[in-house]
């Protein structure tokens, strides 16, 4: 009898929880488990969970459904991350054949509850509740990326925004310390990087526990360690967007041109509604900043729409955010009522036809704007890092520094390495991308 523990992993959700699970595979590695490429391959089975809409958590309930019958062959599931931490000991009363249940703020603590999984435990849990101030930092993080490397420089969130589970599911707010990000992107980088990504629900209300250094501080910092050509931030809010994070991209050229910023509503009255303290006035002065900068700064953001009691005319002080703001990209969602949120409670009334009309008026006016914005890079030179190809198109793919996909062509017969960087001319554009030729 083989005794070689196997586990396969599948992710959902946002960048925090796909980086969670490379240091989640790392630990395992660490305890001896091999990686597999399905559940049919696996004795150990974990899913990284999302619970941000209700399709997200839906989804971690069918995939345990369709496994469920492996368990007879002695395979073992864990459920991960924020649907994990949200329900809890209820998933195994909906599930009795996961073993294992941990919530982010708990993995700290998981060889340990493996070892517990392993000597036939059933109801392992990794539960918090807001109580740990510790992050998970390990030197055992499994990098799935080629070409991006990520940093969580703060865990949780303390916003409390009315819709979002986010804050119960994460835990409060933890900094690391700029000591000990700036000794991981070292790190990284001797390890062939060029590009780092600081990561956190609310990535710009890190605060160094040891004062040293102010959230730009810690950009530029990153941003010039020798060997660094990319350094990303999200997600940011604009409660804690700095004039400082601006000043700093436009002194520190590493830094990319691209600034996340979610505005979920152009309405303060919804806003207000949303906790999200901040008016639409003051929003857009955080955009004429950004504005202002000497690089064109590239601009995105996520938008709820049908919010409770979001009247048609709020909808459409949403619909003149996209005109003033010119955003590159938007992210929009359906409000999704959410459990444990104070958004429960108030009447979700508008119909699901009628989020899905305001989403789709919303994504078809945001079209039309990103196609007349990169209309305008036609014909200029960008660095392009390459992060695939598309075979039957003959096409390299990569993304420029505001984080815009751009597929180009190559006179060159040797392919350019996955992380390599190109100069590429702009030939056309599309809205959700540009087009172009190598500049050999
Ligand atoms: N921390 C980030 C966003 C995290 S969640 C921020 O504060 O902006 C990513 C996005 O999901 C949010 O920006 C929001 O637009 C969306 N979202 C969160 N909760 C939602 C809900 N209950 N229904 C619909 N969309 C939601
Ligand atoms: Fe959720 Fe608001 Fe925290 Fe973002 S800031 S994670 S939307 S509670
Ligand atoms: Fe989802 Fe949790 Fe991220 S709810 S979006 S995986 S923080």
């Amino acid at each position: 009898m083989t005794t070689e523990k196997t586990f396969y992993l599948e992710t959902f959700g946002c960048q925090m929880n796909a980086h969670d699970s490379e240091k989640v595979i790392g630990t395992l590695v660490g305890e001896g488990y091999r990686q597999v490429e399905n559940e049919v391959d696996a004795s150990l089975i974990l899913y990284n969970t999302c619970s941000i809409r209700d399709k997200a958590e839906q989804k971690v309930f069918n995939r345990l459904n369709d496994y469920k019958k492996l368990y007879k062959s002695g395979k073992r599931f864990a459920v991960l991350g924020c649907v994990a931490q949200q329900e809890g000991e209820k998933i195994f009363e909906r599930a009795p054949y996961v073993s294992l249940v941990s919530g982010s703020a708990s993995y700290r603590k998981l060889p340990e509850m493996l070892a517990r999984v392993e000597a036939g435990e059933n109801r392992v849990t990794g539960l918090d509740d807001r109580q740990t101030d510790e992050t998970f930092e390990t030197e055992l993080t499994s990098r799935q990326s080629p070409f991006r490397a990520y940093i969580t420089i703060i865990e949780g969130c303390d916003k409390f925004c009315a819709y979002c589970v986010v804050p119960y599911t994460r835990g409060k707010e933890r900094s690391r310390t700029s000591e000990s990000v700036l000794e991981e992107a070292r790190r990284i980088i001797d390890q062939g990087y060029t590009e780092i990504q600081l990561l956190g629900q609310n990535v710009n209300s890190w605060k160094d526990p040891e004062g040293k250094r102010s959230f730009a501080e810690l950009l530029a910092a990153v941003g010039e360690i020798a060997g660094v050509r990319r350094v990303r931030f999200m997600t940011s809010h604009p409660r804690d967007f700095t004039r400082e994070i601006v000043d700093v991209i436009d002194s520190v050229p590493t830094l990319c041109d691209h600034v996340h910023l979610p505005v979920q509503s152009g309405s303060t009255r919804i806003l207000n509604q949303m906790n999200r303290e901040y008016t639409r006035d003051w929003y857009l002065e955080r955009i004429s900043w950004i504005k202002a900068a000497k690089r064109r700064i590239a601009l995105t953001t996520d938008i709820i729409v049908g919010f409770p009691g979001e009247t048609p005319e709020e909808f459409i002080e949403t619909m003149d955010m996209l005109h003033d703001v010119q955003y590159d990209a938007v992210f929009g969602f359906k409000y999704s009522p959410r459990p444990n949120t104070p958004a429960l409670v108030m009447i979700d009334s508008i119909s699901e036809e009628e989020k899905a009309r305001r989403l789709d008026v919303l994504l078809e006016r945001q079209h039309e704007i990103q196609r007349a914005i990169n209309i305008n890079y036609i014909g200029q030179e960008m660095e392009v890092m390459v992060e695939g190809f598309n075979t039957t198109r003959n096409q390299i793919m990569g993304r420029s520094s505001q984080y815009k996909t751009v597929n180009y062509t190559t006179s060159s017969l040797i392919a350019p390495a996955v992380g390599s960087y190109a100069r590429v001319r702009v030939t056309g554009a599309h809205p959700n991308s540009l087009v172009g030729e190598a500049i050999l």
